[in-house]
């Protein structure tokens, strides 16, 4: 069994690759700045959590002793945010994971890094292969492609074993629904728990593959444990596509009740459509989804119900 560092381990994924690791076995240390990650999403799990952040190179040093591999989660996702502050956005996405491989070049380790679908921009093209030409359409997608392409440097110049796994949308329990720029699953679930309004930014026929947390865990274990070549990128995605038109059509089933709509101006640097061919995860990992998009849904609903239940009865 190994031994792994999870970073931004108290984050959304990477608690989920947490206890994806400890339930085959691993031991799992987590670095963590609990800048956005919660110290609760490992309550009760027995990982290590070092709270520090990935731009202190002592710090991702003393991480790293006596590791096999790193899961590279840290990283300040949201498309907006970035937009208002990409300095910020390439500090941490971009020469954070810089900071990343060369600890783990040093420690001789495997990286699998967080990508993003966001490399590939509004081109036309659906669904996305891996082979065509990164169109970044923000600062955050810029700052995630550079630290991809890092990867792939670091492979081809250091021989570094680093696995680049390209998400789409992912979603689930422990997603934040708390701030502005909160994944819209987390932010429709909760309004279809309160009653309350949704903001439906344009016309609501955007689409993206959403893909469920826990396939998004597994995927990484693939990663990790696979002999791929070092730089190898890899879509993985439930492989689906649906509007948010749809996702509120399944939300409204699931309360019984309509959602009320607000429709505001699209996002700036908002991707249109957005779909993966996972045929290279399914060929090369073995990589196939277990949970669907409304299994998923209705999953997430459930464990923000349980959330806001088991907050109201603290009160
Ligand atoms: C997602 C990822 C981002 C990644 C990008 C790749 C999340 C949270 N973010 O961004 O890290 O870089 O994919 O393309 O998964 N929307 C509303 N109302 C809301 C919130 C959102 O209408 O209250 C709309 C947005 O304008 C957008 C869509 O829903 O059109 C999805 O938004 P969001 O969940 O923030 O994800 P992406 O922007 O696709």
């Amino acid at each position: 069994m190994g031994r792994y560092l999870i970073t931004g381990g108290a984050g959304f994924v990477g608690s989920h690759i947490a206890e994806a690791c400890l339930a085959a076995g691993h031991e799992v240390r987590v670095l963590d700045d609990l800048s956005l990650g919660l110290a609760e999403n490992l309550a009760g799990l027995p990982v290590e959590l070092v709270e520090g952040s990935i731009l202190d190179p002592a710090r991702l040093a003393r991480c790293l002793a006596g590791v096999d591999g790193v899961f590279h989660e840290a990283a300040i996702p949201s498309v907006p945010r970035s937009v208002e502050d990409p300095v910020t956005s390439f500090e941490v996405n971009a020469t954070g994971t810089l900071q990343v491989l060369q600890a783990a070049r040093q420690a001789g380790v495997r990286v699998v890094y967080a990508g993003s679908s966001s490399a590939y921009g509004d081109s036309e093209t659906l669904p996305k292969r891996e082979d065509m030409p990164a169109r970044p359409l923000s600062p955050c997608a810029a700052a995630k492609l550079a630290g991809e392409q890092l990867c792939q440097v670091f492979a081809r110049v250091y021989g570094l074993p680093t696995v680049v796994l390209r998400y789409f949308n992912v979603f689930g329990p422990r997603q934040r629904a708390d701030s502005p720029y909160s994944g819209v699953i987390a932010r429709f679930c909760m309004a279809a728990l309160d009653g309350s309004e949704v903001r439906v930014d344009g016309d609501g026929e955007q689409s993206r593959d959403f893909t469920y947390v826990s396939d998004v865990a597994r995927g990484n274990l693939l990663a990790m444990t696979s002999d791929l070549p070092g730089g190898t990128v890899l879509n993985l995605s439930g492989g689906g596509r649906y509007s948010l038109l749809r996702l509120l059509e399944v939300l409204e089933g699931l309360v019984g009740r309509p959602i009320p709509r607000r429709h505001a101006a699209p996002r700036p640097g908002d991707v249109r459509h957005s779909q993966a061919d996972v045929s290279r995860a399914r060929e090369l990992l073995g990589f196939a989804t277990e949970v669907g998009f409304e299994e998923g849904v209705r999953s997430t609903l459930d464990w923000y119900r349980e959330q806001r239940d088991g907050a109201a009865t603290n009160d």
